[in-house]
């Protein structure tokens, strides 16, 4: 049975101390780097430039989670951020298949985020093409939020899609996830989670990674 993988949002990271707080969460699977427009979410937070600063200032590797609208305006600029991957919400672009296209001809990993209401068959003809799915279990914007329980039937569900399609496809899910939910999420399926209050705002931040690495895939 396989571990889960652990990537750690620094949405919630002190960012006069970037350095510290890089170093604090090395042992991570990876940087995960939430991008927030102010109209795809209600929120705004860092881009480019700042990203590329941090993604010199660690060994980790780094993914950018676009929560944008119109995604395409903003994918050169990602491309020469040093991030080894780029998930675009399913929800953000008329042109999703084309989109995954572009990031995977730049040698990047593609990834499709859904919201918690957007239903998986959204992604049937993308499936294929994909080598993961990260499905929100909040509703995007913020750090800190409750993960939303009806959220575990979309991940087991989106298993049996994988399974029964014979696609290797991997299940993240990204908001929410503590020790507990983080049982609750590998249960069902998940293969990676993304957590940040949880490991940021702990003094002990690289036990908090360490707990949630050993938990398996599939199994509480
Ligand atoms: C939510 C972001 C998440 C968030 C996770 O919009 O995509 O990555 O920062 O933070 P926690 O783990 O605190 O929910
Ligand atoms: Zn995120």
């Amino acid at each position: 049975m396989k571990e889960v993988e652990v990537g750690v949002s620094v949405l919630d990271a002190d960012f006069t101390q970037m350095e510290k707080e890089l170093e604090k969460i090395k042992t991570a699977d990876w940087l995960h780097l939430d991008i927030m427009d102010g109209h795809f979410v209600p929120n705004l937070s860092f881009g480019p430039p700042v990203i590329t600063a941090w993604t010199g200032r660690t060994s980790l590797p780094s993914e950018a989670h676009l929560m944008v609208d119109d995604p395409e305006r903003f994918l050169p600029a990602f491309f020469q951020t040093g991030v080894s991957r780029i998930i675009i919400h399913a929800e953000s672009t008329a042109h999703l298949y084309r989109l995954v296209q572009m990031i995977k001809a730049e040698g990047i990993e593609p990834g499709v985020a859904l919201n918690p209401a957007t239903p998986l068959d959204f992604l049937d003809y993308v499936l294929p093409e994909l080598s993961l799915v990260l499905l929100m279990t909040v509703i995007p914007g913020y750090g800190g939020q409750s993960l939303i329980p009806g959220m575990l039937n979309k991940i087991t569900a989106l298993k049996r899609v994988l399974t029964q399609k014979g696609i290797e496809c991997r299940i993240g899910v990204d908001g929410g996830i503590n020790q507990e939910t983080a049982s609750l999420v590998t249960s069902a399926g998940a293969d990676f989670l993304i957590t940040g209050t949880y490991v940021m705002k702990s003094p002990v931040p690289a036990e908090q990674i360490l707990s949630l690495k050993k938990l398996k895939v599939g199994r509480a």
